[in-house]
C-alpha cells in the first residue's frame, strides 16, 4: 500500500495505517476549523452559473461589513477565486502553523491553486504517482483541499467561504471534511439545465443535513446597459421551478450585469466598486442573509 502522508500531514507518526491517518487528518482539521465560526460553501453542481464570481463578491461584501472573511478557492483544476479576488501574484509564507494565506485589497483571505502554480497557463498535474494516476486523483484531490482548509493559518475567522466546483461529487467531498457545514448556497440560474443538474445537489446536501441551505439565482434577467431596460437572459423558468419543487428559499436574485463581470474578472469585486449596481445590492443583500443565518 502506497504511504499517502504528506509533510505535516499529521502530528505523529502512524504508520501506513490508511483509517488511522484520515482520523488523524480529520482531528487536524477539525482542530483548526474550532476557531472558525462559519463554513459557507458556495456550490451548484452546475459549472459556468457564477459560482466563483458570487463567491468574490460576498467575500468582499462581509469583509466590507468588519467581519473576518477567508476564503477557499476548491477549484484546484479550474482556480478563479484568487484572481477574482485581485490576489494574483501574491507570495504565500510558510509559518509554524500553517501556510499564511494572501490577502486581498477588500481584506479576504484567500487560498487557491493559482497560488502555489508558477505559470498562468500551467494545468493541474499530479507528480506521482507516475501509473495510475486515475486511482489516486480524489485521494490526492481531497488531501489538497483538506490542507487548504485545515494547514492554512486562517487565524479567528467569522466566515470561511468555499467556492466548490461543479459536481455533486465535489459537494459530497467538502461535506465528509467538514461535516457540520453551516451553510450551503446553491447558485442556479434561470435555465432549464441549471435546474436539472442543482435539483441533484439539493438532494445531496439535505440527505447531509446541511444547517442551512438556500438557493441563490444568478443571471437572473439583464439589464440594458444602454437603456436599462430588463430581459430574459434565459427563457426558462428553471429557478423558480427549483424553489417550488424544493422549497428552499431564494436569498438573492442576481441579475446578469456585465460590469458585474468585468469587475468581478479584474479583481475587484463590484460590491466594492459599485454597491448602488442592482448586481451588487443583490449580493450585499445576500451578505446580510448569510450573517442573519451564522449560528
Ligand atoms: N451576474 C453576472 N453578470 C455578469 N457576469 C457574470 C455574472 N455572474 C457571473 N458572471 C461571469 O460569468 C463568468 C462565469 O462565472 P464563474 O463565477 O466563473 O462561474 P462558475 O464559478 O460557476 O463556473 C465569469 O466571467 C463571471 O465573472
Ligand atoms: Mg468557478
Amino acid at each position: 500500500m502506497r504511504n499517502i502522508r504528506t509533510y505535516q500531514e499529521v502530528t505523529h507518526d502512524t504508520g501506513s495505517e490508511l483509517l488511522e491517518q484520515v482520523v488523524d487528518q480529520q482531528h487536524r482539521l477539525a482542530e483548526r476549523l474550532t476557531q472558525v465560526r462559519s463554513v459557507v460553501a458556495v456550490a451548484s453542481g452546475k459549472g459556468g452559473v457564477g459560482k466563483s464570481a458570487v463567491t468574490a463578491n460576498l467575500a468582499a461584501a462581509l469583509a466590507a461589513k468588519g467581519l473576518s472573511v477567508g476564503a477557499v478557492d476548491a477549484d484546484l483544476n479550474g482556480p478563479s477565486l484568487g484572481r477574482m479576488l485581485g490576489v494574483s501574484g501574491a507570495q504565500l509564507s510558510d509559518r509554524p502553523s500553517g501556510v499564511a494565506p494572501a490577502k486581498s485589497p477588500s481584506g479576504v483571505l484567500v487560498m487557491s491553486m493559482e497560488l502555489l502554480q508558477q505559470e498562468a497557463d500551467a494545468p493541474l498535474r499530479w507528480r506521482e504517482p507516475a501509473m495510475g494516476g486515475f486511482i489516486w486523483q480524489s485521494t490526492v484531490e481531497t488531501g489538497v483541499l483538506r490542507e487548504f482548509l485545515g494547514d492554512v493559518e486562517w487565524g479567528t475567522l467569522d466566515v470561511l467561504l468555499v467556492d466548490v466546483p461543479p459536481g455533486t461529487d465535489k459537494i459530497g467531498r467538502l461535506l465528509e471534511l467538514v461535516p457540520d457545514l453551516d451553510q450551503m448556497l446553491l447558485v442556479t440560474t434561470p435555465s432549464e439545465t441549471a435546474r436539472f443538474v442543482v435539483s441533484k445537489s439539493v438532494r445531496m446536501a439535505r440527505e447531509a443535513e446541511v444547517g442551512t441551505l438556500a438557493l441563490v439565482s444568478n443571471m437572473a434577467g439583464h439589464t440594458c446597459t444602454e437603456c436599462g431596460h430588463v430581459s430574459d437572459l434565459f427563457t426558462g423558468d428553471g429557478d423558480k421551478r427549483l424553489e417550488q419543487e424544493t422549497g428552499l428559499p431564494v436569498w438573492a436574485e442576481i441579475p446578469f450585469d456585465p460590469r458585474l463581470g468585468t469587475a468581478t474578472d479584474s479583481g475587484t469585486p463590484l460590491v466594492i466598486t459599485e454597491p448602488k449596481a442592482r448586481s451588487s445590492q443583490a449580493i450585499l443583500a445576500l451578505a446580510e442573509r448569510v450573517v442573519e443565518h451564522i449560528s
